[in-house]
């Protein structure tokens, strides 16, 4: 009889309890390519060249925990000036899901940190970037102390388009310690989060960055119409987080790309997917 009542009462909150499907506490780097890449071929100029050194990239305790540290450094590499690290995960997840991230992220001059997600290669069924989609869950650049939560979809390079328009977060995050960096990314909508976790299913606190409907997304083909359904984000993306050092859009920005702060690095602690279990309504 307890167990009946038990059963109903999940039922009741059927529709929103997330399970988790990859918690990942950087025990090894089983769930990760290391990228190794020159920053030429990173779309924007990035001034690193990404290695899978163990300078660069990899596993220490901080504070007892395990974490995975991505390292920029000042270093003459293949005629790079900056080596770094970038890490994306050996399978794609999704579509759908709460992806969220718990770290510690650098600021400062020629910084330009991300967590984000890409479907694998950056080519999906809709095409190569940005048809492909991007879902930027966090970037920061230089010594601002604004992050950013962002999609890219709509043609191929260059017409791609972005949303929301105000990409920003409606506060001021604290760049100093570790939080978590999330998005919740669902047939019907995106929400970016910083700072909500999952309790008994449930995403809970933290702040709502922003809120994208599915109907601001689209993918197009390169006649420019557009796919049915809910291209581009409607296929698996890999994770990807890294530590660029320089490029377009940091260098945009005056002063930010000299003296550079380095070294620097990312303390990933955590990085947990979770997928919205169907109802039992549903099933
Ligand atoms: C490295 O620094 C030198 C001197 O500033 C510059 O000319 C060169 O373009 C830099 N190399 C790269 C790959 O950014």
């Amino acid at each position: 009889m307890v167990a009946v009542l038990l059963v109903l009462a999940l039922i009741s909150i059927s529709g929103a309890t997330y399970i988790n499907v990859l918690n990942d506490n950087f025990q090894d780097l089983s769930n990760w390519m290391v990228n190794v890449m020159p920053g030429v071929n990173s779309g924007n100029n990035e001034w690193e060249y990404y290695t899978d050194s163990p300078n660069n990239v990899y596993i220490t305790k901080v504070n007892g925990q395990n974490a995975l540290i991505l390292k920029a450094l000042q270093q003459n590499y293949q005629g790079y000036n900056y080596t770094s690290g970038k890490v994306t995960s050996v399978r794609p997840w999704g579509p759908y899901g709460f992806f969220n991230v718990k770290a510690i992220v650098p600021k400062g001059n020629g910084l330009w940190p991300a967590i984000w997600l890409l479907p694998p290669n950056g080519q999906s069924i809709y095409g190569g970037w940005a048809a492909c989609g991007e879902i930027d869950i966090m970037e920061t650049i230089c010594t601002g102390t604004a992050g950013y939560s962002t999609l890219h979809f709509g043609g191929e390079w260059p017409n791609q388009v972005s949303a929301p328009s105000n990409n920003q977060y409606p506060f001021t995050a604290d760049w100093n310690n570790a939080h978590w960096y999330g998005v919740d990314w669902q047939p019907t909508y995106m929400n970016f989060w910083y700072d909500a976790q999952v309790v008994n299913g449930v995403i809970t606190g933290g702040k709502l960055i922003n809120s994208i409907p599915s109907s601001a997304w689209y993918a197009t083909n390169t006649n420019g119409q557009r796919y049915p359904g809910n291209a581009p984000f409607n296929v698996p993306f890999s994770i990807i987080l890294n530590v660029a050092v320089g490029g377009s859009w940091p260098c945009s920005v005056s002063g930010c790309c000299s003296n550079l702060a380095v070294p620097a690095q990312m303390t990933v602690f955590n990085v947990q997917v979770w997928e919205v279990a169907q109802s039992e309504d549903q099933l």
